[in-house]
Order: C-alpha cells, then sequence, then structure tokens
C-alpha cells in the first residue's frame, strides 16, 4: 500500500505555507497518521518558509518576474512517510552540524543563546527521523524528510 499527495505552489503567492501545511496535514488525517500531523505541519511550513526566504533559482531555470516554484510532495508507505520539498535553486541548505550540546542541557538553556538564525532546520532534524537534500537533474534540489511510522503512530493508519 503507497499513498501519496503532491501540490505544486510559488514562492510568491501570500498563502503558499499555509496552503502547504494544510495539504500535510489533511493527507495524515485521511490516513490515519493523527499523531504526526502537528509535527509534519510544522516542518512542512519550515521547509516551504525557507523556499520563500532563501531559494535563489538557478540560472537555467530563472525567468525574469516569474514566480519562484515550490513542489511538496507526501508518500506513506507502511512504515514510513516521505517529505519532499524541491525548489529551483541547487545551492545546498545548511543542515545543522550535529547536536552542540546535549538534548537535556538544550531543554534548560534559554531561548537567548540559541542562535537566532538556523534554528528551522535544527527543529526538523529533532522531529524527523532523517533529513537529507539531493540536487534534480533538471536544476533545483529536493529537501527530504522521513519519518518512522512506528510507536508514534500506534493507532495505525486508516
Ligand atoms: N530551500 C533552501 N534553499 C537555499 N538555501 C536554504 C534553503 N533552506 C535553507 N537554506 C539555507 O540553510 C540555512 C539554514 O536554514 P534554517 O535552519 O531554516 O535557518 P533560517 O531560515 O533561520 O536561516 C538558511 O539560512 C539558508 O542559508
Ligand atoms: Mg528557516
Amino acid at each position: 500500500m503507497q499513498r501519496f499527495r503532491s501540490m505544486t505552489l510559488f514562492a510568491e503567492w501570500q498563502d503558499t505555507v499555509w496552503a502547504a501545511r494544510n495539504l500535510a496535514g489533511s493527507a495524515l488525517e485521511d490516513w490515519g497518521l493523527h499523531a504526526l500531523v502537528d509535527d509534519v505541519r510544522l516542518v512542512v511550513s519550515e521547509l516551504v518558509g525557507n523556499v520563500v526566504q532563501h531559494a535563489v533559482p538557478d540560472d537555467r531555470l530563472a525567468c525574469p518576474g516569474a514566480p519562484r516554484r515550490i513542489d511538496v510532495t507526501l508518500t506513506m508507505w507502511p512504515k514510513w512517510l516521505f517529505l519532499g520539498v524541491a525548489d529551483e535553486d541547487s545551492s545546498p541548505p545548511t543542515f545543522p552540524l550535529g547536536e552542540s550540546f546535549s538534548p537535556e542541557l538544550a531543554h534548560g538553556l534559554p531561548e537567548a543563546v540559541l542562535p537566532d538564525s538556523g534554528r528551522g532546520l535544527l527543529i526538523i532534524h529533532r522531529l524527523a527521523d532523517a533529513l537529507w537534500w539531493a540536487p534534480e537533474e533538471s536544476g533545483g534540489k529536493t529537501i527530504f524528510c522521513r519519518f518512522d511510522l512506528g510507536e508514534r503512530c500506534a493507532d495505525g493508519p486508516a
């Protein structure tokens, strides 16, 4: 059994992050993955927000004045949920370089000691079971996350 949902959005649309978050939320609800809805909605918001904020299309994909394309895909397999967010910029995201302090210590740290930027991917790194990116042959890249559907979804898919 495999379930798939996708949506093409544009970074310049006002409701892009909202639409991506809702696509993810409704797909997960439909698939019975209620326990993952909040985490995946947050991850999608961060990834799509990053495209809006950071993506600069490659020269060969850029059309002056054209909106920047974003493709969001969700694929559910029996044991995993994969999320992909593709954009037209082939430069890599800056992934967190591992944990700079232990999770126990991080809990007790005031927010002020965490860096002002670079938190989005750090949060995703914590919420997802895997995070990676791959360049696309035609240009641009996709950032992927994998969520393991084990104990977190003990109620099981619908
Ligand atoms: N889709 C993207 N395209 C290009 N660069 C990206 C993308 N996503 C993230 N980045 C880069 O990775 C960095 C870290 O992202 P993030 O952890 O979300 O922090 P922030 O958005 O606060 O800078 C960004 O500052 C940016 O340089
Ligand atoms: Mg960000």
